[in-house]
């Protein structure tokens, strides 16, 4: 059977093939890059218009007393299952990085007379960037250590380490359960980066008892361009946890404009200012493709899309160095180096196969299992040994 013939044998078969439609997508275009903006499902621009229209427009606002002040802690409490936690330990809003600055120093103060920080050695450039500024805010030192050997590295000194889930240029998965543990030995503590693995990998965190994380909206949970992030902080942490950046919308009684910082309940201290209300409705909306079991069937079929591509490769671009691990430790994206890698990505993108690149030589397939389809990949690998002649 030629590979046209396996791909669309696989398409016809696609369990997920009726989530594809729920997206606006252009069939021509064979989209691999939402492992850096999702694409947006239906529903949103109709809920956005409605937002924009009845809510903000019709009952202007007295709808903050209708659902949009709650709504961070509410759809908090929607992500929770995609990452394997009980309700009321995730709030929506701000960026990554601010959630990262938070959950950090608050992480150090967490573990006093510990005075090092260590930090995944090939992390995404704010995670290091927001550590060094905790670090000379607190005194401590920032370490660099790959993720693979951080189980080995941490001491007594280590009071925290941010670790990514999944590696942003490699897709390689980190082993989240074990690091923890590991971590945990040591007295330190455990912040994870979910940007790359939320809706695309399964992680357990209170079962793995994660202390902390944060992660984006924009990828994999299709939330939009610049959506709120997430900030997890495990029940065990939520008493103590000294917000470092209080505003009134995580005082305890916001409205009674007390001169005083008291932190709410719970998760909610984690708040800072007022919420991004219509990009935090647009995330919501986008929610709405999850139902039970999605999760597991787009893992499944993402490591197939991912297996078919490699196999794609390998018959039609053979030589070609991929940096993704080849057995399943990935996550939902698989990487080549290309020499003049950002040439080719734009000379792919003319062909309508959108990746996306990242330097100094990495070419990146995002594998959206919702919407890609196998004659995407194929349609990638074709390009890329055309890009060979
Ligand atoms: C792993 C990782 N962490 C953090 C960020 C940055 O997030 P933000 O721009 O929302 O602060 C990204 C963005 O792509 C990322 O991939």
């Amino acid at each position: 059977m030629s590979l046209s013939e396996r791909a669309a044998e696989l398409d016809a078969l696609d369990p997920l093939a009726g989530k594809r439609a729920e997206f606006d997508l252009d069939p021509e275009l064979s989209y691999l890059d939402g492992n850096s903006l999702g694409a947006p499902p239906r529903v949103v621009a109709e809920r956005v218009a409605d937002v924009v229209r009845r809510q903000w427009g019709g009952r202007l606002i007295r709808s903050w007393g209708e659902g949009w002040w709650e709504a961070p802690e509410r759809i908090g409490d929607r992500i929770a299952p995609l990452v394997g936690a009980a309700p009321g330990q995730l709030v929506v809003g701000d960026s990554t990085s601010v959630n990262l600055f938070k959950v950090l120093a608050a992480a150090v103060r967490l573990r006093p007379g510990r005075d090092e920080i260590l930090v995944d050695g090939n992390t995404f450039p704010t995670d290091g960037y927001v550590a060094e500024g905790v670090a000379g805010l607190t005194g401590h030192t920032v370490r660099r250590v790959p993720a693979g050997e951080l189980a080995g590295a941490v001491t007594e000194r280590t009071a925290v380490a941010l670790v990514n889930h999944v590696d942003y240029v490699t897709g390689a998965l980190h082993d989240l359960p074990s690091i923890t543990a590991a971590l945990h030995r040591s007295g330190a503590l455990a912040v994870w980066d979910l940007c790359h693995s939320v809706g695309a990998v399964p992680s357990y965190l209170d079962e793995a008892g994660v202390d902390l994380a944060v992660g984006c909206t924009y990828k994999f949970l299709n939330g939009g361009p610049g959506s709120p992030a997430f900030v997890y902080v495990a029940r065990k942490w939520q008493d103590d946890f000294a917000q470092p950046l209080p505003g009134w919308a995580g005082h305890r009684e916001p409205f009674a404009m007390s001169a005083d910082y008291t932190g709410g309940q719970g998760i909610t201290k984690v708040r800072t200012g007022t919420p991004d209300i219509l990009s935090m409705l647009a995330l919501d909306a986008a929610l709405d493709v999850w139902e039970t079991g999605t999760l597991a069937e787009v893992r499944r079929k993402a490591l197939a899309l991912g297996d078919f591509f490699l196999s794609c490769l390998d018959e039609l671009v053979p030589g070609v160095r991929v940096l993704t691990p080849r057995d399943h430790a990935r996550g939902n994206q698989i990487s080549v180096a290309w020499p003049d890698a950002e040439r080719a990505t734009a000379a792919l993108i003319d062909r309508g196969v959108i990746g996306d690149f990242r330097p100094p030589n990495v070419m990146r397939f995002g594998l959206a299992a919702m919407y890609t389809r196998y004659s995407d990949v194929l349609r990638a690998a074709e390009g890329l040994r055309e890009l060979t002649r």
